[in-house]
């Protein structure tokens, strides 16, 4: 089954945004794997978003993510990275359809409110990079087959 990376960014926080983003996902039916709260460290802002190290908002980036707590998440289900991306919108919230949760709740392309992973690579890297094998957790939702076909 497809895992995928996602992290609440420090405004989604401040915001009191983290319930109703994570009841968007469960009520997708996307399974939770993982989930810690954190601060992040400048060395891990930096390696995540190492393939915008050359672009002109990389240093606000890196200093936005490290300014404040961040909840950090694995999600479980058929085609969750891609569907991931659907509920969350595009990169710019004013352009982000309503519905979505960008487009619901942002206006500021460096207000963004939450990252997923964009491809099934990049979020197993991103896995990998943010937590211990023994902090996932493989478990089987008694509604599955309420889900699944
Ligand atoms: P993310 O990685 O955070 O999930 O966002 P994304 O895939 O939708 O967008 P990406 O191109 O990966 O950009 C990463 C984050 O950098 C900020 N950004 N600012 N000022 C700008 O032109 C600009 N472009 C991107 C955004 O906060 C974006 O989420
Ligand atoms: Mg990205």
């Amino acid at each position: 089954m497809e895992r995928t990376f996602i992290m609440i960014k420090p405004d989604g926080l401040q915001r009191s945004l983290v319930g109703e983003i994570i009841q968007r996902l469960e009520n997708k039916g996307f399974t939770l794997v993982s989930l810690k709260l954190m601060k992040v460290s400048r060395e891990l802002a930096e390696q995540h978003y190492d393939v915008h190290r050359d672009k002109p908002f990389f240093g606000n980036l890196v200093e936005f993510i490290t300014s404040g707590p961040v909840v950090a998440s694995v999600w479980e289900g058929e085609g969750v990275v891609a569907a991931a991306r659907k509920i969350i919108g595009t990169t710019n919230p004013l352009n982000a359809e309503p519905g979505t949760i960008r487009g619901d709740y942002g206006i500021s392309i460096g207000r963004n409110l939450i990252h997923a992973s964009d491809a099934v690579e990049t979020a197993q890297q991103e896995i990998k990079l943010w937590f211990r094998e023994e902090e996932l957790v493989s478990w089987e939702p008694s509604l599955k087959s309420w889900i699944y076909e």
